[in-house]
């Protein structure tokens, strides 16, 4: 555990826990407000993310940004991130030793920037965060709660560009997660 940023962020891009560090070109460690209250998690870096070193810079990033934006949900605002750091070759779903070397990363980003929400984007960020026993198709646009954190399932956006019907609930999710904010920010 480390309690900067700088520390995590070394150990990060010298990592070699795993057999995906050997194909990589960057690390794609997370970008965005380091105090966000709202964290999104993905799967993992494409080649897009992989050459720039910055996470949803790709097709499926570039939708999210549109809905991000059309929704008024300012993307600088946000703390965007993967559960694994490295790019898995043709862009296959990380396998599990894969993901558990990288959750350390993951959980020590969450500590640091202690979000009130966490959108997890697809079936890996919401099974290696709330269990393998959760589907992506049964739990998203629901909370779940764990540990003072709102989680919100919700399609990963690489599955919007495979099927547009899909969009709608995305956005309907993303809006939950905008209206859950305006509520918590009310309280307080
Ligand atoms: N898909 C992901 O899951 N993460 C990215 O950063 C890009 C595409």
């Amino acid at each position: 555990m480390y309690h900067n940023w700088e520390d995590l962020e070394k150990s990060v891009i010298g990592c070699k826990k795993c057999k995906l560090c050997m194909n990589r070109t960057n690390i794609v460690f997370g970008t965005g407000n380091k105090q966000a209250d709202i964290m999104f998690i993905g799967e993992g870096p494409g080649a897009d993310e992989d050459r720039q070193g910055i996470p949803f810079v790709g097709k499926a990033g570039q939708l999210m940004n549109k809905a991000l934006q059309a929704l008024g949900i300012d993307r600088n605002k946000l703390y965007i991130t993967n559960i694994v750091k490295c790019r898995p070759p043709q862009n296959r779903v990380p396998e599990q030793d894969e993901a558990e070397a990288c959750l350390d990363y993951l959980r020590n980003q969450v500590i640091l920037v202690k979000p009130k929400i966490i959108v997890l984007l697809g079936s890996t960020a919401l099974k290696n965060i709330c269990g393998q026993e959760y589907g992506i198709t049964a739990s998203r646009g629901k909370w779940i709660e764990k540990k003072g954190i709102l989680y919100m399932p919700t399609w990963h956006p690489a599955a919007l560009l495979r099927d547009e019907t899909k969009k709608i609930e995305f956005w309907r999710d993303l809006k939950q997660v905008k209206h859950k904010m305006q509520e918590l920010n009310a309280k307080n």
